[in-house]
């Protein structure tokens, strides 16, 4: 059905479309139809991070920022839904017009600013979650207001109020739309900030009785030594996980388009192969024990495997879902699952 819905979606402008199309999902959901979205896939369950995932193909953080959507976002197969950006308190984000399609390059460039309804109105969501098909990661980050150095203390109420509800949670530093925020990415910076967030870490867990892994976000856009030296610090301090990428400031991939001169990160097609080698050169500096999911620029089932290739145990999609629809879920599933077959059967497949 989404073929049909998308001549109508993209001639509408990007924001109201994905208004709607999230609202059509609901209403799908709400009348059982979510099958005529999507063929779901058989289960493909992946355990990591003490986790059982139900299939290997998650939702990227920043289309449900306030958890409104994630019943019928399971709906369409994922096996598991990342929710947020979310901050302490709810703030506008920047002003509209801040989401742009470029459909020449199948891609998505967004300001958006983490327009989001603050932790409490997040958290009143997922209390109200009748079922909870799969795993439910939910991503923190900062207000624009609070500068760099009280940082902290966003991300620790963050992560203090969604503690109990999550299956896991990110800390996201790499949004290029919060002024600073990637900064939070530098060494001296992000030791002090993770080595804070991990103490809590323990605390709620004894607190709680049960152990939430914490994963860290990173950009596209670090220096192969920003990575080594980000890798360090995440190894030494135990985090749990890493998600690479969030979107890219570069615009060499679609630089003679009219719309690259739009400020924001860029997302899509044209962030597969920098993002793909951020997590392939994070594989390398991390112990091979460490969980990463890969994300950006996965459109077809066989970015999906170039991502398990470069490293990851895990993908998440956001743009693919914009340009292929929910349809894209199962192809990566079954993709991945080829691959992983093949593997085990010792064949050779051309990503080797
Ligand atoms: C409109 C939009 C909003 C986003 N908001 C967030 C966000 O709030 N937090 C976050 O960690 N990533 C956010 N992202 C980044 C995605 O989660 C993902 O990392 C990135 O888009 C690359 O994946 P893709 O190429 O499959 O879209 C956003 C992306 C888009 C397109």
């Amino acid at each position: 059905m989404y073929p049909l819905a998308r001549p109508f979606l993209f001639a509408l402008d990007a924001e109201r479309a994905h208004g709607m199309a999230l609202r059509g999902m609901d209403l799908a959901h709400s009348m059982g139809l979510s099958r005529l979205l999507t063929a779901p896939s058989a289960p493909f369950p992946t355990k990591l991070l003490g986790l059982t995932f139900p299939n290997p193909v998650g939702l990227a953080a920043g289309l449900d920022k306030n958890g409104d959507h994630i019943e019928a976002l399971f709906a369409l197969g994922f096996g598991f839904v990342e929710v947020g950006t979310v901050t302490p308190r709810a703030q506008a984000g920047n002003p509209a017009p801040r989401l742009f399609r470029v459909p020449e390059h199948r891609a998505i460039i967004n300001r958006m600013g983490f327009n989001n309804l603050g932790v409490a109105a997040l958290v009143k969501n997922v209390e109200a979650l009748k079922t909870r098909p799969g795993i439910l990661g939910i991503n923190i980050g900062k207000n624009k207001d609070t500068p760099n150095d009280q940082a902290a203390r966003d991300y620790l109420n963050c992560l203090e109020r969604v503690y109990p509800l999550a299956d896991y949670i990110t800390v996201n530093i790499s949004s290029p739309n919060t002024a600073g925020l990637r900064e939070l990415q530098e060494e001296q910076q992000l030791r002090a900030l993770v080595s804070t967030l991990r103490e809590a870490q323990e605390k709620l867990a004894a607190q709680h009785r049960k152990r939430v892994p914490l994963l860290v976000k990173v950009s596209p856009d670090l220096s192969d030594e920003d990575i080594d030296a980000a890798s360090r610090v995440l190894n030494d301090l135990g985090v749990d996980g890493v998600i690479a990428t969030n979107t890219t400031v570069s615009r060499v991939a679609i630089n003679q388009h009219r719309l690259a001169k739009e400020a924001g990160g860029l997302s899509g097609a044209p962030l597969l192969g920098r993002s793909t080698a951020t997590l392939r050169r994070l594989r390398t500096r991390l112990p091979e024990a460490m969980p990463l999911i890969g994300v950006g620029g996965i459109m077809s089932g066989a970015d999906a495997v170039a991502k398990t290739s470069a490293g990851a145990q895990l993908v998440q999609l956001y743009s693919g879902l914009i340009y292929r629809g929910p349809k894209l879920i199962g192809e990566c599933v079954e993709a991945i699952r080829r691959r992983k077959e093949g593997r085990s059967s010792g064949m050779r497949t051309d990503h080797e």
